[in-house]
């Protein structure tokens, strides 16, 4: 498996901006140069190394793809392939399967092409976005959250967190649901479903009371949808009691549960809230209403920032501001944490869990099911890439579960969770691992020495080369200069048995 060789290609496409109908493609009449850049973007180096041609075309070539290049000259796109040719092609030892059977898996015993659903938002809110996603290769939809209230959004309604490549890291939202009628929803459901049958609709409901839950999970069922999600989560309800404020109340997650299972055949999940210190009281009550799924995470109530002349709080909304839902990658660890914490819990053995919160590649999808996710659901990533991304979630997937000789997604699911301990107090103290310099990869910035010296153990000096140098009597192990180093120039070394 490729590593250390892929964060370093991958750190060359800093100004690539992903674009629509991209100039470099239509420059190139060979390779499809954007969709070589993003896999590479989306961790999925090794499938796009393994389908260039057998010959180089860069060779030679005056790379008009980089003079076309919407940001002119500065991605080095000639560079790149270059790179994947003799960085990455040399270490792929296994072929891109010829088909997409190890994808295959189900959700609650419903059949699903691969893991893949878009979660519901507004990625999957009308017939037309949803029919795309699946022409796009996408198994299912979960549909925008379906309700009768009178939905009336703010504007503009979203602000984000950015990288230093200008990517979102973090987003939040204040939207809240369908502004869809019922009708018109179960209408968009009848033509889904005659028109992609093996597609998943996962029909998201919010009632306000009991008969109201019952009500639309009975019309879903009716119209086409395969299952009912229970959207106990959305934090930007306008009235209390509905949404997250049902997620944090155990009791009344069994009796909304119950109601809409008395009241449908299909398979329910239950869509919790992170909004909670544990997330099993909410998963138990469910399961004793009946759910045979759970659904996590939905977003974490947040406040991005605040602008600091006007002293409102973003997004602004005609001079006034709202707690809302973060989203994202920055949310992984905190949907990763939780997606483990009910696949550990034995009393909710056998439920289904779909995983969603942060995720943006293969490899983050991967993780979600290593701890125990059944299904992967994605929002965010989609509102900033589009639905293209599937391509590189499923190839990269595709290529990993051969490349390790797994029969299908079923066999990785909950691979991770007997080496994943709630506390830390399981964990072995006795052993210092120290870092390793690579000198040869180190650039003499220091950075290792200025993170060591004001926020570790102050281990390392510099040489005369500005390289550094450990003190192995002080150096505690806590590999803050392996995450700090720019490099990747320091990886874990040798042990020291320290008791
Ligand atoms: C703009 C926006 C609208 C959303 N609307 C809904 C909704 O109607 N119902 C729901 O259950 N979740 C809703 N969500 C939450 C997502 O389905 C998902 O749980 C969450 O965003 C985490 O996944 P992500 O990081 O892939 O976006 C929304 C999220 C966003 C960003």
């Amino acid at each position: 498996m490729i590593g250390k060789e892929s964060e370093i290609v991958r750190a060359d496409m800093i100004r690539c901006t992903l674009c629509d109908d991209a100039p470099c493609d239509r420059a190139c009449e060979i390779i499809d140069p954007a969709k070589i850049l993003r896999s590479i973007w989306f961790k999925n180096e090794q499938t796009a190394a393994q389908s260039l041609p057998k010959e180089n075309p860069c060779t030679g070539c005056t790379a008009p793809c980089e003079h076309d290049c919407v940001r002119a000259g500065e991605v080095p796109v000639k560079k790149l392939i270059d790179r994947l040719y003799s960085e990455i092609r040399p270490h792929c030892e296994t072929q891109i399967p010829d088909d997409e059977d190890l994808l295959k898996c189900d959700l609650c015993g419903i059949p699903l092409e691969n893991p893949f659903l878009l979660s519901s938002s507004v990625v999957a809110s009308t017939y037309d976005m949803c029919a795309r996603a699946f022409e796009a290769g996408w198994a299912g939809v979960c549909f925008k959250t379906i309700c009768s209230l009178d939905i009336h959004e703010a504007s503009p309604r979203f602000s984000a967190i950015t990288g230093n490549d200008g990517s979102i890291v973090g987003f939040k939202n204040i939207e809240q649901l369908s502004d869809h009628s019922v009708a018109e929803n179960m209408e968009i459901f009848r033509r889904l479903k005659a028109n992609y049958p093996g597609k998943f609709i996962l029909a998201s409901i919010m009632g306000q009371n009991e008969k109201e839950w019952g009500e639309l999970a009975r019309l879903c069922e009716e119209n086409g949808a395969d299952a009912v999600e229970l959207n106990f989560s959305c934090p930007n309800m306008a009235e209390g009691g509905l949404g997250s404020d049902i997620g944090q109340v155990p009791e009344l997650v069994e009796r909304f549960t119950r109601a809409a299972k008395n009241a449908c055949s299909i398979p329910v999940l239950a869509k919790l809230t992170p909004n909670v210190a544990a997330m099993s009281p909410a998963g138990e009550a469910a399961k004793r209403g009946g759910a045979d799924g759970i659904a996590a995470i939905n977003t974490i109530k947040s406040v991005t920032g605040v602008n600091i002349h006007t002293f409102v709080a973003a997004p602004a909304v005609h001079g006034h501001s709202a707690v809302g839902g973060y989203s994202g990658n920055a949310v992984k660890p905190i949907a990763l944490r939780f997606i483990s914490e009910l696949a550990q819990n034995p009393e909710l053995s056998g439920m289904h869990l779909s995983a969603m919160g942060g995720i943006e590649t293969w490899q983050d999808a991967l993780e979600f099911l290593l701890l125990g996710g059944g299904s992967i659901q994605i929002t965010t990533a989609v509102m900033q890439y589009g639905y293209r991304i599937i391509d590189d979630l499923k190839s990269g997937l595709n290529l990993y579960l051969k490349e390790k000789g797994f029969s299908g997604v079923k066999d990785v699911i909950g691979q991770g969770l007997d080496t994943l301990s709630d506390t830390t107090d399981t964990l072995e103290r006795d052993t210092v691992l120290f870092p390793k310099f690579d000198t040869e990869r180190c650039i003499g910035c220091g950075r290792c020495r200025i993170s060591c010296d004001d926020g570790g153990h102050q281990a390392i000096r510099l040489d005369e080369n500005r390289k550094p140098v450990l003190n192995g009597k002080k150096c505690v192990g806590c590999h803050l200069c392996v995450l700090v180093c720019p490099e990747r120039a320091i990886t874990p070394g040798k042990k020291r048995i320290s008791r």
